[in-house]
C-alpha cells in the first residue's frame, strides 16, 4: 500500500499550476454520451476518478482516445448498452451521472448505487424527484436504479435541497427531452456552469446555469466539438491552504479567482495577504494569523470540500476557531487523525471547535477520504518532524501530480510503497 512520507515545518514558496476541475470533468465525460459524434475535451485532470469514468464509457462501447495526458477524444456513437456494471459504478460517486446521460441517449438506464467518499448518508431522492418531474419512471430492482424515460418530456422541478449531483443529472436528462424544463433551487457551483457551457457548445439550449433557476429547452441532436474544462476550484483552494498553513508565499496559477472568493475573504479575515490577478492568486502568510469562525455552504458559500484543509490550517492559528459543517452529516471523521498530531479539536455533531496555535508534531495518520487526505497533507506540511499518511489512494482520486507539485514548492514529500 502506497503512502506519503512528509518532513514538515518548511514554508512553501513558488508557483503551482492548477489542473482541470475534477467535479466538472466527471460530469462532462458522461455528458459526451449525449453526442453521437466526436468530441475533444481539453484540460482534463489526469486523476483516478477520471480514469474510472473513461474506462466505464469504454467498457460500454464508446471510443475513447487519450490524445495527451490532459486531452481526451470521445466518440460515443458506438456505445451500445444502457446498463452500467456494478463494479465500475461502486468505484465513484459520479457514476450516478450515467442515469441522466443514458436516459437522454437511450431513454433507459440501469445504474447500480454509486460509491465515492463516505460522509454519512448520501441520498439521491432529489435526482429521483427530478427524473419523475420529467415524466420518467424510476424503480429500484435487483439493487439497481432502473429508469424508464420512454415518455420523457420537459417539466418543472423545485429541489428541496441544493444538490450539485441532482442539478447536473436533470440537466443531462432534459437536454434532449421535448419541451421546456425548469429547475428551481438549482446548485450554482462553477462545475454546474461548466457542464452547461459544454452542452451549449455542442448545441444544447440551457439558460441560467450559475443562478438558482435553470431553463432548458430540449433539442433533437447535439453535435461534436472541442471544449476545455475549467480550473479546479478545490485543488486551487487546497494549495492556498497549504501555503497559509506553512506560512509560505505561493502563486497559484491557471485559476478563476472569482471561484475562490469565499476562501480569499476568509484568508483576509485571518490576516493572510491574497493578491488576485486575471488568472492567478498569490497567497502570502507571514507571522501570526487571526482565529475565525466558518460555516460550509453551497456555492458561493465556503465549500465543504475545503473544510478539512481549513481545520488543518486553524490548528496553526492561536485561539478558538469554530467550524460548522452544514452540507454533509458526517464530515469530521478525520479529526481523530489530526489529534494524533497533537491537534486539540472537539467535535459535537456538525460543529468542530479548534483550539489552535500549538505546533503539530509529525505522526502516522491515514487519509479517511479524498479531501480529508488533503487536510492531512496540509497538517503534515505544517507539523514539526516526520509524518506518514496511509490510504493515499483516496487522494489520487482527485489531485493530479500532487507530490510533484508540492515538491516544486519546496515540500519534503515522498511516495513510498510499504
Ligand atoms: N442531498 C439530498 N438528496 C439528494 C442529493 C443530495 O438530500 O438527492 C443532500 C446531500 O445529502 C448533502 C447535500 O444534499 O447533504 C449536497 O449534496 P450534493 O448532491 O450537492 O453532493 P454530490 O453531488 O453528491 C458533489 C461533489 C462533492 C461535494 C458536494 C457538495 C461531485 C462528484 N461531488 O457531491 O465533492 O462535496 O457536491 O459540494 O461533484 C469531492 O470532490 O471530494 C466531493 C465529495
Amino acid at each position: 500500500m502506497e503512502k506519503f512520507v512528509i518532513n514538515g515545518g518548511t514554508p512553501l514558496f513558488g508557483e503551482v499550476n492548477i489542473s482541470g476541475a475534477k467535479n466538472a470533468a466527471v460530469a462532462i465525460i458522461p455528458a459526451a454520451i449525449l453526442i453521437e459524434d466526436e468530441c475533444i475535451i481539453e484540460n482534463v485532470p489526469d486523476i483516478k476518478d477520471v480514469r474510472i469514468i473513461l474506462d466505464m464509457l469504454c467498457s460500454m462501447g464508446a471510443k475513447v482516445e487519450k490524445i495527451d495526458a490532459n486531452t481526451v477524444k470521445i466518440d460515443a456513437t458506438s456505445l451500445d448498452t444502457y446498463i452500467v456494471g456494478k463494479e465500475k459504478a461502486s468505484k465513484m460517486r459520479a457514476s450516478y451521472y450515467m442515469l441522466g446521460a443514458l436516459c437522454s441517449r437511450f431513454k433507459k438506464a440501469v445504474v447500480p448505487p454509486p460509491g465515492g467518499c463516505n460522509f454519512g448518508i448520501r441520498p439521491i431522492d432529489q435526482h429521483i424527484k427530478g427524473f419523475e418531474a420529467l415524466n420518467c419512471k424510476t424503480e429500484i430492482k435487483h439493487g439497481n436504479i432502473e429508469l424508464d424515460a420512454s415518455d420523457i418530456k420537459g417539466g418543472q422541478v423545485y429541489f428541496d435541497v441544493v444538490s450539485v449531483g441532482a442539478t447536473i443529472n436533470i440537466m443531462l436528462a432534459a437536454v434532449k427531452a421535448p419541451g421546456v424544463t425548469i429547475m428551481e433551487n438549482a446548485a450554482k457551483e462553477p462545475h454546474i456552469v461548466d457542464v452547461a457551457n459544454f452542452l451549449n457548445s455542442m448545441g444544447a439550449n440551457i439558460k441560467g446555469a450559475g443562478t438558482d433557476v435553470i431553463k432548458i429547452t430540449g433539442v433533437e441532436k447535439l453535435h461534436g466539438g472541442v471544449y476545455g474544462v475549467i480550473p479546479d476550484q478545490i485543488e486551487a483552494g487546497s494549495y492556498m491552504f497549504a501555503a497559509a498553513a506553512t506560512r509560505g508565499d505561493v502563486t497559484i496559477k491557471n485559476v478563476i479567482p472569482k471561484h475562490l472568493d469565499a476562501i480569499t475573504s476568509k484568508f483576509v479575515e485571518m490576516g493572510v495577504d491574497v493578491e488576485e490577478g486575471d488568472d492567478y492568486v498569490r497567497v502570502n502568510a507571514k507571522g501570526a494569523l487571526n482565529k475565525i469562525n466558518v460555516k460550509t455552504l453551497p456555492y458561493p458559500g465556503f465549500p465543504t470540500d475545503l473544510q478539512p484543509p481549513m481545520v488543518a490550517l486553524l490548528t496553526t492559528v492561536s485561539g478558538t476557531s469554530i467550524v460548522t459543517e452544514s452540507v454533509w452529516d458526517s464530515r469530521f471523521q478525520y479529526v481523530s487523525e489530526l489529534e494524533k498530531m497533537g491537534a486539540k479539536i472537539t467535535v459535537n455533531g456538525q460543529v468542530a471547535v479548534v483550539e489552535g496555535g500549538k505546533s503539530l508534531t509529525g505522526a502516522d495518520v491515514c487519509a479517511t477520504d479524498l479531501r480529508a487526505g488533503a487536510g492531512m497533507i496540509i497538517a503534515a506540511l505544517s507539523a514539526n518532524g516526520k509524518s506518514s499518511i496511509c490510504n493515499i489512494h483516496h487522494i489520487d482520486r482527485g489531485y493530479e501530480n500532487i507530490e510533484q507539485k508540492l515538491i516544486s514548492l519546496g515540500a519534503k514529500i515522498i511516495r513510498t510503497d510499504d
